[in-house]
């Protein structure tokens, strides 16, 4: 049974975790609340945090797993997609820390880290699926035939969802991010008040598009400038805005799991925390009678545990990495 020790940096989020087979020992994760007042991430702000942090949770985890450095069988890190400045932080310090022990380095794609969440709780047999990552920097559709083994199916041609959660949110004056803060006001919203577009939902591909949502939460906002701002006003947004971005969301997976002929759907990202998706998701499969996966709420948003079970399954298919292998802020899933 292998021991590994994973950190993740490719976005503002510090994490470290440490999986021994299917046990997780440690899984110590750092936000950056820094950025609300930005609106969005900065990232000289985000890898000086990280430098901070990482040490501080990499000694908090081994305490907390009861674990020594020399009981870890291999170090993973996220090597990409992400931040440039960010990524480097954390693979640098996996590496180094390989090779102070003279063990084995495994790059991880942080998409395959969402990817194969769904899962971590389960008895790690990675059935064929589709799965949806919707998170704040990605949206994708992949098929899944084994680890390593994915084909894109298609991905935003513009804003991710949970960038455009996060950007009506600013636009809406709530806080960051913004995909929570829109989640709870939908709650108690008329999500038929506002009839937003469904972009890209016939487009005949597996592509989304979120920009022009966006664009037009702003163009119904600026009818009420004259208004005072009511909570019924922000509420109403939120439920059609959220209602929008769930219906394309929910019916472009199914229809790309009809065309795959594939019998088990999967859910993962930052976006996928959202209860009405998952609730919506799991309707609509139940009556396709698809069977659906979804990522624990814990493991949805950027966390270290997904990368460590990304590397537990590549380590045990007998992947390895070069310590001179470099991030790559647009890396593919391969
Ligand atoms: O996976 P994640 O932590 O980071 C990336 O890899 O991008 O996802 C963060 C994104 C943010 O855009 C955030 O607004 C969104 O996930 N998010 C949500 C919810 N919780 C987080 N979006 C909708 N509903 C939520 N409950
Ligand atoms: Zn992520």
């Amino acid at each position: 049974m292998s021991t590994i020790l994973a950190i993740e940096t490719s976005c503002d989020e510090t994490a470290v975790a440490i999986l021994r087979g299917s046990e997780l020992l440690a899984s110590e994760v750092a936000s950056q609340a820094e950025h609300e007042a930005y609106g969005g991430v900065v990232p000289e702000v985000a890898s000086r945090n990280h430098l901070l942090h990482a040490p501080r949770l990499l000694d908090q985890a081994l305490g907390k797993a009861g674990v020594a450095l020399e009981e870890i069988d291999a170090f993973a890190a996220t090597s990409g997609p992400g931040l440039a400045s960010s990524l480097m932080i954390g693979a640098s310090m996996a590496k180094g820390l390989a090779l102070g022990a003279d063990r084995p380095y495994l790059a991880i794609n942080h998409l395959e880290g969402h990817l194969l969440s769904p899962f971590f709780d389960g008895n790690s047999e990675i059935e064929p699926n589709v799965s949806l990552i919707v998170s704040g920097g990605h949206t994708l559709l992949v098929e899944v035939r084994r680890v390593s083994g994915y084909r894109i199916l298609g991905r935003t041609v513009d804003d991710a969802a949970g960038e455009a959660f996060d950007k009506v949110a600013k636009l809406l004056g709530l806080g960051y991010p913004g995909g929570p803060e829109i989640e709870k006001r939908a709650v108690a919203g008329n999500a038929a008040r506002f009839d937003f577009p469904r972009s890209m939902l016939d487009s005949g591909d597996h592509n989304f598009s979120f920009s022009g949502l966006k664009t037009a939460v702003r163009y119904r906002l600026a009818d009420f400038q004259n208004e005072q701002a009511t909570p019924g006003l922000v509420s109403d947004m939120c439920a059609s805005f959220q209602r929008a971005v769930i219906e394309v969301l929910v019916k472009k997976t199914l229809r790309a799991a009809k065309e795959c002929g594939a019998t088990l759907v999967t859910m993962s990202g930052g976006v996928s925390c959202n209860q009405a998706l998952r609730k919506e998701m799991a309707e609509r499969c139940r009556a396709a009678g698809t069977r659906l996966l979804t990522a624990p709420p814990r493991l949805c948003t950027d966390n270290a545990a997904m990368i460590a079970f990304a590397a537990t399954l590549r380590f045990q298919a007998g992947f390895r990495s070069q310590v001179s292998e470099e991030i790559d802020p647009n890396l593919a899933l391969v």
